[in-house]
């Protein structure tokens, strides 16, 4: 099937490629060569950048796949490890090759110990997404030599690499900004058990795990595991293109899942709900998502793609409730949260705009519970999104047709014009 695209009184054939599911595409590469124009898409809300097996989001029926698995199936019977090979590797793995995976996981879970001295540059009270940018384009500098990107060996060494070393990393920005020695990683435990140890235990004595804890946090991670092409993944992509490294790339994606508009909304969420405060100031603040004079907006509302519930907010927001009940915990946010969810959803603005609550909207509310300060939450997002990051970025150096990113533009600025030396001008 072909697109026909007329102007000037010429036309021409774009080919129309079909996916396995999902829109199709209008492969339009030559475009400019036809037409002498671009097409402008600020924001790429029609543009797919690049073609990919791993994730995919029906925003309409709010539906989340990764490797063809329903989100909800994975947040409830995998685990987080099992889902970063899946996204890695394309299946589910075999108990062997579940079993080896973990192995080499473990294996790569200490950082070199230098790296440790980075930490000590920062002040205590640095955001801990700095602190992460930093570091971890500082792993750059341990393995940029060694990291021959056309090398699949190599390439897959980095991958678990990154994946073993973000707990490490994240639990040493947290411990660094409470003042408490770091930890090194305990290979007997999970993944997510030995990141709870790093980040709350003490050498004083010994961590008890809570499994509820361990559990509601692995689901966590699954969660934001990947998300198709959203900013930070596309910023990945983008930095991979030129042939950048992949701790230099994961590093760049980190800068780019910080803004409050994409991951840093977990943080600015829990936030918004703790000012918020009372059921009763909800409508002021339903109020000023609405007035378009005013820049606030319902944080952990809303999504580029979900024009219905956020699939994984669904699941968050009844693992709230089981953590902090299993717990016993009553943080009135929860109520708060509650209440704004029912009454948004029955506002017509938020009806009419099909907004709806996002990944951010719990997530914050369960890890503060567990005993993460707000400051975390984003480097929370970034060690479990480093899994589809790095998953995308392999996809990419595998794809025959990708090529460096290289966007243009629509020019607007002055057309040319002579310097006109300074003693000459008004
Ligand atoms: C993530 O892309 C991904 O997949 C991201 C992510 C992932 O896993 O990688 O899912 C993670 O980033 C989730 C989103 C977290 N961000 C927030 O919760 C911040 C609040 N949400 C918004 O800023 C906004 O909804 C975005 C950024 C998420 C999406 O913005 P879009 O797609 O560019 O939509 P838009 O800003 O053009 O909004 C459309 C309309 C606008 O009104 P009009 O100009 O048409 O009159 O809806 C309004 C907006 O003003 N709107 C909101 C709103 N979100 C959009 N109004 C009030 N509160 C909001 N939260």
């Amino acid at each position: 099937m072909t697109a026909t695209i007329g102007i000037d009184g010429k036309t021409a054939e774009y080919p129309v490629h079909q996916g396995s599911v999902g829109p199709e595409v209008i492969d339009i590469r030559k475009l400019y060569g036809n037409t002498g124009r671009f097409t402008f898409d600020p924001g790429f809300t029609s543009t797919a950048s690049c073609e990919s097996k791993i994730t995919y989001i029906d925003g309409d029926q709010g539906i989340l796949l990764h490797r063809g698995y329903p989100i909800e199936q994975l947040a409830e019977q995998s685990s987080f490890l099992e889902v970063a090979y899946l996204l890695l590797n394309g299946d589910l793995p075999s108990q062997t090759e579940h079993d080896e995976f973990k192995y080499l996981i473990t294996r790569h879970t200490m950082v070199h110990e230098q790296l440790a001295t980075f930490y000590r540059g920062f002040r205590r009270d640095a955001h801990p997404m700095a602190v992460m940018c930093g570091v971890v384009g500082a792993l750059s500098a341990f393995y940029h030599d060694s990291t021959d990107i056309h090398d699949p060996k190599q390439r897959e060494i980095a991958c678990h690499r990154l994946i073993a070393k973000m707990p490490t990393i994240a639990a040493m920005a947290y411990k660094y900004s409470v003042g408490q020695p770091f930890l090194y990683p305990d290979n007997s435990l999970s993944y997510t058990g030995n990141f709870l140890r790093m980040t709350f235990g003490v050498p004083a004595e010994p961590y008890i795990i809570n499994p509820v804890v361990e559990d509601a946090l692995d689901k966590i991670f699954i969660l934001h595991a990947d998300h198709e092409q959203n900013a930070s993944t596309s910023t990945v992509r983008l930095a991979g293109s030129s042939g950048a490294n992949p701790f230099a790339c994961i590093a760049a994606g980190i800068a780019c899942l910080w803004g409050p508009a994409h991951g840093g909304a977990n943080e600015a969420a829990l936030e918004m709900l703790r000012t918020i405060g009372r059921p009763e100031r909800i409508p002021e603040f339903i109020a000023r998502a609405k007035n378009k004079d005013d820049p606030f907006r319902l944080m952990g509302f809303g999504h580029r793609v979900y024009k219905n519930y956020d699939p994984r907010a669904k699941v968050l927001g009844a693992a709230a409730t089981k953590v902090l009940d299993t717990l016993g915990i009553s943080d009135p946010v929860l109520d708060t949260a509650r209440e704004l969810e029912r009454i948004a959803l029955s506002d017509d603005y938020f009806i009419e705009k099909k907004l709806y609550p996002n990944v951010d909207f719990y997530s914050g509310i369960i890890l503060s519970a567990i005993g993460f300060p707000t400051s975390m939450f984003t480097a929370l997002f970034a060690l479990a999104r480093t899994t589809g990051w790095i998953a995308q970025w392999t996809e990419m150096m595998e794809d025959k047709e990708q090529k460096i990113g290289r966007p243009r533009q629509l020019y607007t600025g002055h057309p040319r014009r002579d310097y006109v030396p300074l003693n000459q001008r008004g």
